[in-house]
């Protein structure tokens, strides 16, 4: 006998307009993935936040995160809810992010990650 399908609440609407997770991982010095904080993922955070209140911009989130697993091709953030990487190595491509991605709507496709930026397989 087969189950009366249960009717699933709908989703609550996003709390943030868009959520930015920058990575701050630090591993120590020779680790062979290397780390986005090694990379000066830090500082960067530290920027993007600043700018992105000095912009006012409304409904954005920039928060530090650990490890994103993309270690390789750091300092990475992600950017949600498009799931758009970037790899930001610059205050300069911090302000092209949020100028141009988180502001205009559009993308920066010299930073982007892409499907092809995978970490290699894990021993
Ligand atoms: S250390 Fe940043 S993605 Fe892993």
């Amino acid at each position: 006998m087969e189950k009366p399908a249960v009717a699933e609440p709908a989703d609550p609407p996003p709390y943030f307009q868009a959520h930015v997770f920058v990575c701050c991982n630090r591993r120590p010095d020779g680790h062979p993935r290397g780390s986005c904080a090694a990379r000066g993922s830090e500082k960067l955070r530290d920027y993007m936040k600043v700018r992105a209140k000095e912009l006012g911009l409304r409904g954005v989130r920039v928060n530090q995160a650990g490890c994103l697993d993309r270690c390789e091709f750091g300092p990475t953030l992600v950017i949600y809810p498009e799931g758009v990487w970037y790899r930001p190595e610059t205050p300069a491509d911090v302000d092209e992010i949020l100028a141009t991605h988180l502001q205009a709507g559009g993308r920066v496709p010299r930073l982007m990650l892409t499907e092809k930026d995978v970490p290699p397989p894990k021993r």
